[in-house]
C-alpha cells in the first residue's frame, strides 16, 4: 500500500510542554519542523499541571541551584543520574525567565518578583527548611505554560498536524531512525513522516493504572513505539502515587494546597505527618507521604462511610488566599467531591501520578543504548523520557521544568544534527509493513472488546503493583499481565463500519498501554528492594549494594538487565547515598 509521505526535518511526536518547547528551538532555527498531536495542543497533559516549577529564584529566600541539587537527589532516593541533575537545576533560573519573557503570567510577589510557593522535597541549606522555590500561575501552572508554549510556535511557522496519532518509528537495518508513521484521525488514513530527526514526547501513561490523576490520552504511545522498534524502557517499576487525588474521582489536588499551608488529617482529626516525617510533615516527598495515607487508611483511620480516603484540610487558609492562590482547586472540589473547601476537607486518596521512568536519554534528549550509544536521529524528552532527573521518586514541581530544560537541550542538539544531515536516508522497503499487520488486525478479530480488556488491564496493575508491593501479589501479578497482553492480541471493535472512529484509536493506544504495564510489572517483580516510590513489603529496606542500578526492560523475551548510575556530576561532587529521612 502506497502511503503518502511528508518530508520534515525535525518531527516531534507530542504537542505538550516538552514537545512544544523542543518544536520552539527548532523552529526558531529555521528548521522545517511538524508536530503531531492526538489532540489540540493546548489540551495536552501539561495544561493539567497545578502548583508550579521549581527554581532556585530566591525570590522568597535566600535559595542556591546546589540545594536544589541536593533535594532532588535525595528526592530521587539516590537513583537520579547526578550530571542530570545537576544539569536541571542549574539551568532552571535561566529557563524560568526565559519562559517570562515568552509572556508566561507568573504570580507575583508585593515586590513584582515572581512568586514562589514551598513544594515537598524542597529545602534552604541541604535539608534545614522548607523553602519556597516553586515558582506557579496560581493552581494552573501547565495551563499558563502551555498556552505561552503554543503561542511562541504560532509566531515561529511550526507546522502543527492536529488530532494525528503517531503508531510507530520507521527504524532501517543500521537502526537510525528515520520518522513515524502516523494516523490521521478524521480520516482513518495512515501517513508517513519522513525525518532527519524524532522525536518522542508523547508524555506518561498513567492510564494503566484504575485510579489515576492522568488525563484519557495519556496513553504511554512513545513508550509502545520504542519498545516496539526493539528499544529499551528503563526504570519502570517507579511509578508515584500522588497523595492527594479526589477520591473516586482521581482528579488532581495540588501539592501547592499542601505548600500554601494545608495538611492531612485521619479520621481522628490527628494531623498524621507529624508522626511520619516528624520534621517535613506535610512538605516530605510524595512517596513518603503516599505511604502514610495508604498506611492510615489500611489501619482503620481512614474517612468516610468506606474509611478508604484521608482529608485535606484548608479551610484555616482563609476565602481570599483559596480564591487568590487555589481557585482552580475550590473548583475542583466543588465538582469532583461536592466540598466546598474554604468550609469543609476534601477527601483524598493516593493516586497513580508520575511514571519515573521512561526511554533511556542522554542530556541531549538523544535515546541512548546499552553503553549510552545513541540511537541516530531519535529523541525523547519528558515523562517518556527518563534522562534521568527523578530516579526513585520525584519531586513535585520537577516535572515542568524537566520539560523545559531538556526540552531546548534536545531542540538545540537536533537542530546540531539535522545540519550535519543535508539529505535525508532511505526508507526502507518494508517500512510500514509491521504496522499495517498491526492495525489491520482489528479488521479481521473475533476476540473481546477493548474497553473489557483495557479494564482487565487496570484491574492487574491497581491490584498488583500499587503504593505498597506485596511478593505474591507481583509473581501473580506478571503471569496475569502476560495474559491481558496475549487477549490484547486479539481484540476487536464492536462496528468496524466506523473505520475512524475512537474506538479505533482506543484500540491502537491500549496496545502501547500494554508495553507500558508490561515492562513495570516485570521490572517491580525483579527489583528486590525497596527505593523511592517502589516499596516492598518482603525488603523494605534500600539496597546500594545490589540495587544501585537502572533497570532497563527489553519487550523481545521481557528481557530485564541493569546499568549503573551516573553518580558523577559534571562540575561538583558528588552526594553520596545515605539515609533518606524527612
Ligand atoms: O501537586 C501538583 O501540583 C503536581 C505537581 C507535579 O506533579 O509536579
Amino acid at each position: 500500500m502506497a502511503l503518502t509521505t511528508h518530508k520534515f526535518d525535525a518531527v516531534i511526536v507530542g504537542g505538550g510542554g516538552a514537545g512544544l518547547r523542543a518544536s520552539l528551538q527548532l523552529a526558531q532555527a529555521g528548521v522545517k519542523v511538524a508536530v503531531l498531536s492526538k489532540v489540540f495542543p493546548t489540551r495536552s497533559h501539561t495544561v493539567a499541571a497545578q502548583g508550579g516549577i521549581a527554581a532556585a529564584l530566591g525570590n522568597v529566600a535566600e535559595d542556591k541551584w546546589l540545594w536544589h541539587m541536593y533535594d532532588t537527589i535525595k528526592g530521587s532516593d539516590f537513583l537520579g543520574d547526578q550530571d542530570a541533575i545537576e544539569f536541571m537545576c542549574k539551568n532552571a533560573a535561566k529557563a524560568i525567565i526565559e519562559l517570562e519573557h515568552f509572556g508566561m503570567p507568573f504570580d507575583r510577589l508585593d515586590n513584582g518578583k515572581i512568586f514562589q510557593r514551598p513544594f515537598g522535597g524542597m529545602t534552604q541549606n541541604f535539608g534545614e527548611m522548607p523553602i519556597s522555590r516553586t515558582c506557579a500561575v496560581a493552581d494552573r501552572t501547565g495551563h499558563a505554560m502551555l498556552h505561552t508554549l503554543y503561542q511562541r510556535n504560532i509566531q515561529a511557522n511550526t507546522n502543527f498536524f492536529v488530532e494525528w496519532f503517531a503508531l510507530d518509528l520507521i527504524r532501517d537495518a543500521e537502526g537510525d531512525v528515520l520518522g513515524v508513521i502516523a494516523l490521521e484521525i478524521e480520516t482513518g488514513q495512515m501517513h508517513i513522516f519522513q525525518a532527519k530527526t524524532t522525536l518522542i514526547a508523547t508524555g506518561g501513561a498513567g492510564r494503566i493504572f484504575q485510579a489515576s490523576t492522568n488525563a484519557f490520552i495519556n496513553t504511554g504511545d512513545g513508550l509502545g513505539m520504542a519498545a516496539r522498534a526493539g528499544l529499551p524502557l528503563q526504570d519502570m517499576e517507579f511509578w508515584q502515587f500522588h497523595p492527594t487525588g479526589v477520591l473516586h474521582a482521581g482528579v488532581l489536588i495540588t501539592e501547592g494546597v499542601r505548600g500554601e499551608g494545608g495538611y492531612l488529617v485521619n479520621s481522628e482529626g490527628e494531623r498524621f505527618m507529624e508522626r511520619y516525617a516528624p520534621h517535613a510533615k506535610d512538605l516530605a516527598s510524595r512517596d513518603v507521604i503516599a505511604r502514610a495515607s495508604a498506611t492510615e487508611i489500611k489501619e482503620g483511620r481512614g474517612v468516610g462511610k468506606n474509611k478508604d480516603a484521608v482529608y485535606l484540610k484548608l479551610d484555616h487558609l482563609g476565602e481570599e488566599l483559596i480564591n487568590k492562590r487555589l481557585p482552580g482547586i475550590r473548583e475542583i472540589a466543588k465538582t469532583f467531591a461536592n466540598v466546598d473547601p474554604i468550609h469543609n476537607p476534601i477527601p483524598v486518596v493516593p493516586t497513580a501520578h508520575y511514571m519515573m521512568g521512561g526511554i533511556p536519554t542522554n542530556l541531549d534528549g538523544q535515546v541512548v543504548l546499552e553503553g549510552e550509544k545513541p540511537v541516530n536521529g531519535l529523541y525523547a524528552v519528558g515523562e517518556c523520557a527518563c534522562v534521568s532527573v527523578h530516579g526513585a521518586n520525584r519531586l513535585g514541581s520537577n516535572s515542568l521544568l524537566d520539560l523545559v530544560v531538556f526540552g531546548k537541550a534536545a531542540g538545540d542538539k537536533m537542530v546540531l544534527e539535522i545540519a550535519q544531515n543535508k539529505v535525508y536516508k532511505p526508507l526502507p522497503a518494508n517500512a510500514v509493513e509491521a504496522t499495517l499487520v498491526r492495525v489491520n488486525r482489528l479488521e479481521n478479530a473475533t476476540g473481546e472488546n477493548v474497553a473489557e480488556v483495557g479494564d482487565a488491564m487496570r484491574k492487574t496493575m491497581q491490584t498488583h503493583c500499587g503504593v505498597f508491593r506485596f511478593p505474591d501479589l507481583l509473581a501473580t501479578g506478571v503471569g496475569e499481565i502476560d495474559a491481558v497482553a496475549e487477549r490484547i492480541q486479539y481484540i476487536t471493535i464492536k462496528d468496524k463500519s466506523q473505520v475512524f472512529n475512537t474506538a479505533r484509536v482506543e484500540a491502537l493506544e491500549l496496545d502501547n498501554l500494554i508495553e507500558v504495564a508490561v515492562a513495570t510489572m516485570h521490572a517491580a517483580n525483579a527489583r528486590a528492594e525497596s527505593r523511592g516510590a517502589h516499596a516492598r513489603e518482603d525488603f523494605g529496606e534500600r539496597d546500594d549494594v545490589n540495587w544501585l542500578k537502572h533497570s532497563l526492560f527489553v519487550k523481545q523475551n521481557n528481557t530485564l538487565t541493569y546499568k549503573p548510575v551516573r553518580l558523577k556530576p559534571l562540575t561538583v561532587e558528588s552526594f553520596e547515598p545515605k539515609r533518606r529521612v524527612y
